[in-house]
Parts: structure tokens; C-alpha cells; sequence
């Protein structure tokens, strides 16, 4: 994939590896001679980092889901005008660790039902999607032991335990079924460089 301006994405349970692979990724296709943007949801642009501490860090009835609903779209529609737009028109390619999926599975699946919402507030604000999803697929246990040995005080979401990430996991595969030719699923329960090699593997057949 030699082509320049392609804006792609991470997803998955927490812990699964997302970071890593945008990470080596990015080195992938820097190596390449692109140029690349590595950016990050919730979060990525000066404000939306702000909403980041306001959403991931307190208790867990910190917000009502409807409200997080709002902060996570307010972060998105932040980062996308100041910084993935302007990186793709600029001709740059930009790696996102997470991006709308997130929410279509954490908020419209995982902590209330609100999918409608979620896609009539992703219409109304956002209306863009990656060209290209990297769903890194994995076991919530082994997600949830990665993510917990981390630390840190960013653990609202990985504190609602095994179960709320067994059905962000399910709802993460349903997505993937209904965009096959955006999402390609990647077994993340494997060594970092076999993981890593997958992805490579399918940047690489890719036309220019
Ligand atoms: P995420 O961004 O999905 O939460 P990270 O990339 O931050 O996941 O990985 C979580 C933890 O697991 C980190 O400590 C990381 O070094 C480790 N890790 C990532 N990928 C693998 C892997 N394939 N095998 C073992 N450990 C991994
Ligand atoms: P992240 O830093 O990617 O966490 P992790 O590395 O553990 O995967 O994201 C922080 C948390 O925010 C994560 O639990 C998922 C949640 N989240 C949502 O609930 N909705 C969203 O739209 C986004 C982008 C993230």
C-alpha cells in the first residue's frame, strides 16, 4: 500500500492489543516512505484529550451512558476537524487507536442500548468512516489481564469485569460481519509479531 492520505483504524476490546499494532504499524508504513499520523479515541487533539480525563477516569456512574454518548462524539468531532481531516487532505495517512466503532460497541452495545442514537448522533457529527478497520479479536480474560497489568487511573471501562467485555467482543465480530470489506479481523491472541505480520500482510495487497 503505497499510496498516501488512507485513514485507518484499531479496534477491539480493551487490551487486545490495539496500541502495539497502530504503533508497529505506523513504523511499517513510515519505513515505506509515507507520511503517517499516529493518533488515539478518545482523545487525539488538545481538547478531546480533556474529555478524555473528563470520561475514563472517576467512578463508574461518573455519567449517565447518555451523556458519555455526547463526550465521546464531542472528543470525535474535535479530533476529526483539527486533526485527522486536515492530515488526510495535507496528503498524510493517519492510524487511529480506536474511532467510531468504539463507541457503535461500548456505548450502542455494551453499557445501554442505544445504537440508534449512537448512529443518528454519528450522522449528524461525524459522518466519515476509516477506509480500513483493524478489529484485533481476543479472549476478554486475557484482554482484561493485559489491560489491568497496565495500571493507571484510566480503568472506568475495564473495571465493569469479564462479562460487559464478553459482549463488547460479540458485538465487535457482529460489526465486522456487517462491514466485511472495511473491518478484517485479526486473531490477537498470538506473539506481537505474528500479529503484527497478519496486518502487514494485508496493507501489502492492497492496490496503490
Ligand atoms: P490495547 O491498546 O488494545 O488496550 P495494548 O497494545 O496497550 O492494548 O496492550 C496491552 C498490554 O498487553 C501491553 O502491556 C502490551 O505490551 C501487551 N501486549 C500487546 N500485544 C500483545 C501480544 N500479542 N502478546 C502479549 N502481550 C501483548
Ligand atoms: P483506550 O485508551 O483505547 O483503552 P484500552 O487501551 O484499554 O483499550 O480507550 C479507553 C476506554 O474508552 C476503553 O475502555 C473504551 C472506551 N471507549 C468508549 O467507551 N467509547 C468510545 O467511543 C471510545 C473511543 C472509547
Amino acid at each position: 500500500m503505497t499510496a498516501q492520505g488512507r485513514f485507518i483504524s484499531f479496534e477491539g476490546i480493551d487490551g487486545s492489543g490495539k496500541s502495539t499494532q497502530a504503533r508497529l504499524t505506523a513504523e511499517h508504513l513510515r519505513q515505506l516512505g509515507q507520511d503517517v499520523i499516529l493518533t488515539r479515541e478518545p482523545g487525539g487533539s488538545d481538547g478531546a484529550e480533556e474529555i478524555r480525563r473528563l470520561v475514563l477516569e472517576g467512578a463508574g456512574d461518573r455519567w449517565s451512558p447518555e451523556t458519555e454518548l455526547l463526550l465521546f462524539t464531542a472528543a470525535r468531532r474535535d479530533h476529526l476537524e483539527r486533526v485527522i481531516l486536515p492530515a488526510i487532505a495535507a496528503g498524510r495517512s493517519v492510524i487511529s487507536d480506536r474511532f467510531a466503532d468504539s463507541t457503535r460497541i461500548y456505548q450502542g452495545v455494551g453499557r445501554a442500548d442505544l445504537r440508534e442514537k449512537v448512529d443518528a448522533l454519528h450522522d449528524l457529527m461525524i459522518g466519515r468512516e476509516p477506509d480500513l478497520t483493524f478489529l484485533i479479536d481476543m479472549e476478554p480474560e486475557r484482554g482484561l489481564e493485559r489491560a489491568l497489568s497496565r495500571g493507571g487511573a484510566e480503568d472506568r471501562f475495564e473495571n465493569f469485569g469479564v462479562a460487559l467485555q464478553s459482549r463488547l467482543r460479540q458485538g465487535f465480530l457482529d460489526l465486522a460481519v456487517q462491514h466485511p470489506s472495511r473491518i478484517v479481523v485479526i486473531d490477537g491472541d498470538r506473539a506481537i509479531d505474528r500479529v503484527q505480520a497478519d496486518i502487514t500482510a494485508h496493507l501489502d495487497r492492497l492496490p496503490a
